[in-house]
Formats: structure tokens, sequence, C-alpha cells
């Protein structure tokens, strides 16, 4: 049987703030730019899951996408959107809020309930703004 790859398209507004603590703020705004501002800022993320699997025979589809979607706000959205990053979200607890961080931290929150809808994950896409975007595909 064929293994077709699918996409969802989710969108979630967050605040965030790239500094390190131990640096001046001439030393963060060098290395993380208008992401250092210390007074936060925001972005209009897009996300993309990506999962894959055989069509099935019945519906001919890989997965129900309603049913992805509802998985993705549960798991995700709901603690991200309209939330602040750094402060907010036990997911991103630890770890600097870069979308590289993300993608992986969005990574390890669908992994099982992807797998649970019987199709397996294989991008988490994040974009940040319109020219940059971070790909994960659960590689160590
Ligand atoms: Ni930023």
């Amino acid at each position: 049987m064929p293994i077709v790859h699918i996409t969802r398209r989710e969108r979630f507004s967050a605040a965030h703030k790239l500094s390190r603590a131990d640096w001046t703020p001439e030393q963060n705004y060098a290395t993380f730019g208008k992401c250092s501002n210390p007074n936060w800022h925001g972005h209009n993320y897009v996300l993309w899951v990506t999962v894959s699997g055989e069509p099935s025979t019945e519906t001919s589809f890989v997965t129900d996408l309603s049913a992805l979607s509802r998985l993705i706000k549960e798991h995700v959205l709901d603690h991200l959107d309209h939330k602040n990053i750094d402060l907010d979200v036990p997911f991103m607890k630890g770890r600097y809020s870069s979308t590289e961080n993300l993608a992986v931290a969005i990574w390890e929150q669908l992994e099982a309930p992807v797998k649970a809808l019987g199709v397996s994950l294989r991008t988490v896409k994040v974009e940040e703004t319109e020219n940059n975007y971070v790909e994960y595909h659960g590689e160590r």
C-alpha cells in the first residue's frame, strides 16, 4: 500500500523574549536582535503538522483531518495561543523560546497522540515570520 503524507496548518499568536541573563543587553541584542526586547514582543506563528499513513480502503483518507486538528488544539494550541511562551507554557519550561525549541517541544507534545490516531508524525514546521521557518523530523 502507498504511504501518503498529509499536512494540517494551524495558527497561534504568542509573546516571548530571547535573552540570556548572563549576557549584557548589548550582547543579547547582537545575537537575538529584536527578539531580545526586555519588555517582550509577539509573533503570529504558523504551525504545519505533517503525518503519514496508508489511505483507508474504506474512505481513501490517510486520517480524519478534523480529528488531527482537535488533537493539535488540545495538546499544543490551547497551551500556546495568546500566551507568553517563556512564562505560561509548561512544555517550554527551562528552554529558550526559539523557533527551533518550539518545533521540538511541539513534536514531543504530538508524537504519542498522533500515533494513537493511527498515523505517524513526520514533520513539525513552525514559521515565526514569513521569511523563516524551522522543521523538526524527530531526529536525534
Ligand atoms: Ni521574537
